[in-house]
Formats: C-alpha cells, structure tokens, sequence
C-alpha cells in the first residue's frame, strides 16, 4: 500500500524551521523595538500623551499614569496641574497621593517619605533626591504629558535609567 502525505522525517523537519522561523521573527521585533525606543524625557509618540481629561480629576486628587514606562502621578492642586515620577528616589517604591496634610504632598509608604506637590522637592524622610517633575499641558479639555522637566537629571536616577 502506497503512504499518502508527509514523512516523519519532512513533519519534524517543518516544525523545527516554523519553530526557528518563529524565534528569529520575535528576535526581530525585539530588536527593531529597542534600536527605536524613545529616549528619555520622550513619549513613545514623540508628541504628548494625554493623561486625563479635565473635569476627570477634582481639586486635591491625583491619578497614577505611566511616562516612558514609568508610575507617574499627576495631581490636581488648586492652582493647577502637576505631574512627576512616582518611583520613589530612596528605594524605588511607587509613591501614592495620600490626603495629608493641607493636600499638598506626594506619599511615599515605604519609608514615610514625603515629596512637595509642586516641586518635587523632598520635604522628609529618607528620599535622597527630589522627584522628576513632568512638563504638563492642558489643551483641548485634556492633560498632556510633554517631557521630562530636567531630562539630564532623569538620567542620573537609576531607578529612571
Ligand atoms: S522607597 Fe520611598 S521612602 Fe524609601
């Protein structure tokens, strides 16, 4: 009786090509994602990125976004918009908006550290160095992440690099 279709031999053949096939097309990927990544201080987009829009954010409130791949807080104070790194300069705990105090100061749980809400700037705890603050824009009813505010001092943070 004649065999019909294909070998054992030309089977194990096509799964291993389609298997390297494969892993030389995530390869590809990869690489071609990492040599165009944005540079620091830059949106994927190379524009802003909207973050909320306007009435989404009340007075004395805040919102956990992501800014080049990192937790970043924006925070609604009564005389505008704020944004920063939320990764902790001590250890690299993400940072929360917490109602202490007259509103007006970014929490970091790990270690009691607390962080000016409009300047970054470290007011206690063991926070070596201030947050990294975020150009923001409001435009259009929207909030728009623009760029790091000191993209040199971004790169001096590990926990940012
Ligand atoms: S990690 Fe934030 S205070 Fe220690």
């Amino acid at each position: 009786m004649a065999r019909r279709g294909i070998s054992r031999r030309n089977f194990l053949y096509l799964i291993g090509g389609g298997a390297i096939a494969s892993y030389a097309m995530a390869f590809t990927g990869a690489l071609i994602k990492f040599a165009w990544s944005p540079k620091l201080g830059e949106t994927a987009s190379g524009g802003a990125i909207e973050i909320a829009k306007v009435g989404e954010i009340p007075v004395g409130e805040a919102k956990l976004f992501k800014f080049n791949g990192k937790p970043s807080i924006l925070i609604h104070l009564n005389d505008g918009f704020y944004a920063f790194g939320a990764v902790c300069t001590h250890l690299g705990c993400v940072a929360k908006w917490k109602d202490l105090e007259n509103n007006e100061v970014i929490y970091c749980p790990c270690h009691i550290g607390k962080i000016d809400a409009r300047t970054g700037e470290v007011l206690s705890g063991p926070v070596p160095s201030p947050f990294p603050k975020i150009v923001v824009e409001e435009k259009e009813g929207a909030i728009f992440a623009k760029a790091w505010e000191d993209s040199e001092y971004v790169k001096s943070l590990p926990m940012y690099v």
